[in-house]
């Protein structure tokens, strides 16, 4: 593993983030806009890019959960399936000022999706309460985080103001409004090729493209950058080296949460100590596991599972060193 990216803690991951009730419509393509698809299937899930990083980390590694939810329903069946799965909830805040946050989320036949979110209690999750927060758990040695909270607090989070010097995994999801323009402090920023157009403000059209973005996001200071496409794989920008992987066949019938699911493992994984390589690896497998089954959170495997799908592809993907 790179030199950068070592820590000599326990192995802990602390997500802080968004949490969602998402309500999904499946139907068999996306509507164009003004048109209207008849003939869906609506059920709901527990979502949020936040939640979903957290679970997906806590298969593999003892993991904390700093975020704001409501005092409703949705609220507190989300917190207790969160506890279920083993994450240390002591960070969670409940407000009664505004509900849980909402995704609406159409996915179509062959797993692609539109997802429009209103963030409520997300919004509270402010810079006092994850300080507040962050005293109630462990000293996490890897932090991850994305954008679907309070512009301030991610800004916080990205000035390294969370003692222990833990590795900052930043998910730069979603990308509009920009958040972050100072990347400097970050370990490692993961975002897809979409994310990475906007990010670089330029189309990515092929390898030579993502290649540059890949260069170009990591000079402005993360140590590492990976740029997800998706089932072509990724690129990996380090110091010295750009790294193309390609990613694990499957057949999928919902890619929504691929992307934490990919994050939350990848963390949990760098907590672990694993090569850059075999920590991209471990974190392809289980975002590609996740798309073989519908939701966000219901998706992601056990740790079991994904030890095996690994398992399966032997040698690991093919990987390019350039
Ligand atoms: O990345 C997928 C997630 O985005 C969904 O679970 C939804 O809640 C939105 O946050």
């Amino acid at each position: 593993m790179l030199r950068s990216l070592k820590r000599g803690g326990a192995g802990r991951v602390l997500v802080v983030g968004s949490a969602n009730i998402d309500i999904v419509l499946r139907v068999n393509h996306l509507p164009k806009p003004g048109e209207t698809v008849g003939g869906g299937t609506l059920h709901y899930a527990f979502g949020g890019k936040g939640a979903n990083q957290a679970v997906a980390a806590s298969r593999f590694a003892p993991t904390s959960f700093i975020a704001s939810i409501g005092t409703d329903e949705n609220g507190a069946q989300m917190l207790k399936s969160w506890q279920q799965a083993g994450i240390n909830t002591a960070g969670v805040l409940l407000t009664d000022r505004c509900s849980t946050g909402t995704a609406l989320i159409m996915v179509d036949e062959n797993g692609s999706n539109f997802i429009g979110v209103a963030p409520g209690a997300n919004q509270e999750l402010q810079e006092h309460s994850v300080h507040l927060a962050v005293s109630r758990i462990p000293l996490p040695d890897v932090i991850l985080f994305q954008a679907e909270i309070d512009h301030n607090t991610v800004k916080y989070l990205a000035d390294g103001m969370i003692p222990g010097d833990p590795l900052l995994v930043f998910n730069y999801a979603p990308v509009a409004p920009p958040i972050l323009n100072d990347l400097n402090g970050l370990s490692v920023l993961v975002v897809n090729e979409t994310e990475a157009g906007d990010l670089t403000g330029s189309r990515l059209e092929n390898k030579t493209a993502i290649e540059r973005a890949a260069k170009n996001l990591r000079a402005r200071g993360p140590a590492v950058v990976v740029i997800t496409m998706g089932d072509q794989g990724l690129v990996a920008a380090t110091e010295n080296q750009l790294l193309y992987q390609m990613a694990p066949h499957t057949a999928p019938v919902d890619t929504t949460g691929a992307g934490d699911v990919f994050c939350g493992t990848f963390a949990a994984a760098l907590a672990m100590q694993h090569e850059l390589p075999e920590a991209l690896t471990l974190a392809q497998c289980a975002a590609a596991l996740s798309t073989t089954r519908q939701g966000a959170q219901t998706s992601v495997g056990t740790a079991d599972e994904v030890r095996e799908f690994r398992r399966a592809l032997r040698h690991g993907l093919p990987i390019v060193i350039t």
